[in-house]
């Protein structure tokens, strides 16, 4: 009999709580929710398990404070962390998260040594570089999961905007997940026409502006943590692309050695997501402009990461 695929979410918060949700809603493997909270992931895999009578999905939950039953996952989504309050930027987030997200690494890495790792945590660049290191993994079986949320903001923005399906939308959002993102018009469309010929130079730039400070502006709304429904989303999409062997095109943090001028570091480009994960990296043509955006983006990082000196 095949067996099912075995997701493991570390980190039993909103991020965490919700892509299991979404997970076992689509029926895309077993979860195992670990948190170091005794209790949390427990009680939420319960009470995921006894939806799934109303909503009909056939998966296995468990909550778990430790790693033994995560063995031999297929694909692991670490949202672990503290989450920004208002006021914080993700980089405030550094020294903290990355403690944590090593030494949940260490234990991923012990008992899924196969597996693919999905980093969520912010700061996001800096924390999936934390992971590749500590895992000693492959680079096509790590990556961060930031630009398709910050293509997905820039997608709802532009079809509120344009009035049309969110459907009809797509969006890149390249560099790193922070305040020097680079979300481009060039390459975003509405039923394959640029959106560059249907809004304004105005409208475009209000809307990078609120794309590229969409994360902000939930946090000051929600005041006690970060987004959470789209995020987790977000990690799923990746999950599924892999699991399924789909071959999306998504924007996501991948290590890069030379691609975009860029060596050695994890920054958000186009790359193919299949069932070796991380199959191939896209590199875009882009203007000057463009191009010196995206390296002012990886240099943000590359400060992260100096700090850290990984
Ligand atoms: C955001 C946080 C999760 O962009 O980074 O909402």
């Amino acid at each position: 009999m095949a067996r099912r695929n075995k997701v493991t979410v570390v980190g039993a918060g909103n991020v965490g709580a919700t892509a299991a949700h979404w997970i076992a809603s689509k029926e895309l493997a077993d979860v195992v929710l670990v948190d170091i909270v005794e209790g949390t992931p427990q009680g939420k895999a319960l009470d995921l398990a006894q939806a799934a009578p109303i909503d009909g999905f056939d998966v296995k939950l468990v909550g778990s404070n430790g790693y033994e039953a995560t063995a031999d996952s297929d694909v692991v989504i670490i949202t672990a962390g503290l989450p920004r309050k208002p006021g914080m930027s993700r980089d405030d987030l550094l020294k903290t998260n990355s403690d944590i997200v090593g030494s949940v690494t260490e234990q991923v890495a012990k008992y899924s040594p196969n597996s693919f790792i999905i980093i969520v945590s912010n700061p996001l660049d800096a924390m999936a570089q934390v992971a590749f290191r500590r895992s000693g993994f492959p680079k096509n079986r790590v990556m961060g999961m930031a630009g398709i949320l910050d293509s997905a903001r820039m997608r709802c923005f532009l079809a509120e905007a344009l009035d049309v399906s969110v459907e009809n939308v797509t969006a890149f959002v390249l560099g790193g997940h922070g305040d020097t993102m680079v979300p481009l018009p060039r390459y975003s469309t509405c039923a394959g026409i640029p959106v560059t010929e249907l809004l304004s130079k105005e409208t475009l730039d209000a809307i990078i502006d609120r794309t590229a400070n969409g994360g902000a502006e939930i946090v000051g709304l929600l005041k006690t943590g970060s987004a959470f429904y789209a995020p987790s989303l977000g990690a799923v999409e990746m999950t599924e692309s892999i699991l399924k062997d789909k071959k999306k095109i998504l924007p996501c943090a991948v290590f890069l050695e030379g691609e975009y001028g860029i060596n050695d570091l994890f920054v958000g480009v186009p790359v193919k997501l299949g069932k070796n994960g991380v199959e191939q990296i896209i590199e875009i043509s882009l203007t000057n402009d463009e191009r010196s955006a995206i390296q002012k983006s990886a240099a943000a990082v590359q400060e992260l990461v100096d700090v850290l000196g990984i």
